[in-house]
């Protein structure tokens, strides 16, 4: 993997994501010891490029860098020459002509990665963009469930929400589905996506029936801001019709886990109760986040026998 780019867990096949897990395992050992570092990526540069909010992809990045001992630099739009007028591919050839080993870009528009990894000489990782796709947190989404399941074949796994709209979604539709596993879409018809069968997932309009017998609940979050009056009457109907709380989470499987990407909304897709207890493992999500970023910098962002020579 080595000198790839990562922008979608679409280009991956299944060995790809195996071998990420398991690395992922080995990498999580290192936030277990006194001292969370290892050498692994010393002398190494990793960029973060994030042109949109975020606060556990971002930090997450972060961490593992400095877990792998890489020098972590972390571009702020607001103080940089983008306010003056810099476009965003010259910007990025810019700290491109700063020879970094990867690039970590996170934008509000899909596409944007995968422009910026054309361009450039570095690996670029794609921490998000628009509804694309959000690779990394498919990653530790699935190794969140291998750590909790002991394996991911033969699982059912309904998300629920927004999926027309999430990037989120979309990545773990494809790695829940190259994994082995069941995916079940549940939404008003408004949130998915059309032609949804020609996905290879069973998508349903009732909580109900796409949970009964889940394995793993995984909700995401209503973007209040945008959404309200568009494609679902209130906030309030959402809530009380698709809004997980434990009376409804009955129907799943009684070892049924539930998570969440975040950041959360509170009493809307997820009850608060819920939100912070088991069979909830969302900051299990938030920790496994650093282990599977350590692996995918290892994997990609090491030298290849070109760039080394
Ligand atoms: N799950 C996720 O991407 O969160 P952030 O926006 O805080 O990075």
């Amino acid at each position: 993997m080595i000198g790839r780019d990562l922008l979608g867990i679409e280009d991956l096949d299944r060995a790809d994501l195996e071998r990420i897990l398991e690395t992922s395992a080995r990498m999580g050992e290192v936030g277990l010891r006194d001292v969370k570092k290892v050498p692994t990526l010393r002398g190494r540069t990793i960029i973060n490029l994030f042109f949109e909010p975020s606060t556990r992809t971002r930090t997450s990045f972060e961490i593992a860098g400095k877990r792998l001992s890489a020098d972590v630099v972390n571009f702020s739009p607001s103080g940089s020459s983008l306010k003056k007028a810099e476009g965003i591919l010259d910007t990025a050839m810019t700290l491109d002509a700063m020879d970094p080993d990867a690039v970590v870009v996170r934008h509000e528009v899909a596409g944007v990665p995968k422009r910026l990894a054309d361009a450039l000489d570095a690996p670029v990782v794609n921490a998000g963009d628009g509804a694309h796709e959000h690779p990394t947190q498919a990653l530790l989404d699935a190794y969140t469930v291998w750590e909790e399941k002991g394996r991911l074949d033969g699982l059912t796994v309904t998300i629920v929400g927004d999926v027309l709209h999430s990037r989120v979604a979309r990545s773990n539709l494809y790695a829940f589905s190259k994994l082995g596993a069941e995916v079940r879409l549940a939404a008003p018809p408004t949130m998915l996506p059309p032609a949804v069968e020609t996905l290879g997932v069973k998508a349903y309009t009732s909580l109900r029936e796409a949970i009964e017998g889940a394995d793993v609940v995984m909700l995401l979050r209503i973007q209040k801001e945008r959404l309200e009056g568009c494609f679902f009457p209130s906030i309030r109907e959402y809530a009380a019709t698709f809004g997980l709380d434990r009376d409804k989470l009955r129907y799943a499987r009684d070892d049924a886990i539930v998570m969440h990407p975040g950041p959360i909304n509170r009493g809307v897709e997820i009850a608060h109760d819920l939100a912070d207890q088991r069979p909830s493992v969302i900051l299990d999500q938030v920790r496994n986040g650093v282990a599977v970023r350590m692996a995918v910098l290892y994997l990609f962002a090491g030298r290849s026998p070109e760039r080394e020579g």
